[in-house]
């Protein structure tokens, strides 16, 4: 059975390769029409494909000529021919694919590939590396390259200012690590005016050393919080004030989505008891938001079930392990809150 399936995937897997290679060959057939061009003329290749996207020609249909470009450009200014299997490997990443190359390789040039082909529609194209080392490197080396080409490269690593952030996302290709990107995209969230975002909307991206990223790294999520310190006298009076509310009356719990929301009455009361006016005010934001901790805390989370008290301490319990989790703690407000609750 194991090698039946194994038969089926390897031989779409190689369907799928035999195809690449039928594209790969046809750039390697129309290589002489641009090894002729002047400096001049194949760096207008970029605007002309732009035209042709405009005009209604999909980029899998420049796919081929692009990758000529590149190739040729590649071999005028860094001095390296991007090999078949680059070629394969560009049209499989630029397919959004998972392309497995080993160690030295070259996988820093045949991101260019499918880069250069995106950033054509001006939409912006990110490449995301593990480190700002080796983002700082890619984006010089491949810069060149890119910006001979009349495509401009921006750099987003650690302790840049906003406007240094916006002008790099503005440009065609943007270079970066996995926590910037990351934390760029979270503060982009809590902005109050579309105006004072970095990013603009996402379009492609490119990961290297995928693996690392998406799986590794991904493991530790990237938490934001929000400005100030919250008061931790707002937290004692919601603790004392939920206790009160009713289930089905005052809140409502879904158990599939996870979510408790409280209802119109449950709002009254809560407002009534706080002595506030309207807890939907701007200024009265931070005390929602506890509310909404509270009342987790207060109703779905379950002592012994989703989390134990040992020592005095408040210790998550793993949903799916059942380990408990030292040092862990619940984000949001959420673990202040549970704290509360059992005091
Ligand atoms: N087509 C090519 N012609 C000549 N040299 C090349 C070509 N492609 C890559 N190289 C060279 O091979 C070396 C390794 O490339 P690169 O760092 O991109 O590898 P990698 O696959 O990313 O490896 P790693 O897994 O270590 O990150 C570089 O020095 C690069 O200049
Ligand atoms: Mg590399």
């Amino acid at each position: 059975m194991l090698s039946f399936l194994q038969r089926l995937l390897g031989n779409n897997n190689a369907k799928e390769i035999k195809k690449m290679r039928a594209i790969a060959d046809h750039i390697n057939e129309i290589e002489p029409n641009y090894v002729k061009l002047s400096d001049a003329n194949l760096v207008a290749k970029t605007d002309e494909f732009k035209r042709r996207l405009q005009k209604g020609e999909t980029l899998d249909d420049i796919l081929p000529e692009a990758f000529a470009v590149v190739r040729e450009a590649s071999k005028r200014v860094l001095g390296m021919r991007h090999f078949d299997v680059q070629l394969i490997g560009g049209i499989c990443l630029h397919r959004g694919n998972i392309a497995e190359m080993r160690t030295g390789e070259g996988k820093t040039l045949v991101a260019t590939l499918p880069v250069y082909l995106n950033a054509l529609t001006g939409n912006g194209v990110h490449v995301v590396t593990v480190n700002d080392y080796l983002a700082t490197r890619d984006s010089e080396q491949m810069g060149r390259l890119y910006n001979f080409l009349g495509l401009s490269t921006g750099l987003i690593v650690a302790n840049l200012d906003y406007n240094q952030r916006k002008e790099a996302y503005a440009c065609d290709i943007t270079y970066g690590t996995n926590n910037e990107f990351g934390f760029d995209y979270l503060r982009d969230n809590m902005v109050s005016d579309v105006s004072q975002m970095v990013q603009r909307p996402l379009n492609y991206a490119i990961v290297d050393e995928v693996d690392s990223i998406l799986i590794d790294e991904a493991r530790t999520p990237l938490i934001i919080s929000g400005p100030g310190q919250r008061s931790t006298d707002n937290y004692y009076k919601l603790a004392k004030i939920v206790p009160h509310l009713v289930k089905d009356e005052d809140y409502t719990i879904d158990e599939k989505q996870k979510t408790i929301a409280p209802t119109d009455s449950g709002i009254a009361k809560v407002e009534k008891m706080l002595g506030v006016e309207n807890l939907y005010d701007a200024e009265n934001i931070e005390l929602n938001h506890l509310l909404g901790a509270s009342l987790r805390a207060y109703a779905m989370m379950h002592r012994d079930t989703d989390y134990v008290v040992k020592d005095g301490e408040v210790v998550i319990v793993d949903e799916f392990t059942g380990r408990l989790m030292f040092g862990r703690r619940y984000s949001d407000g959420l673990h202040q809150a549970i704290e509360l609750k059992k005091a």
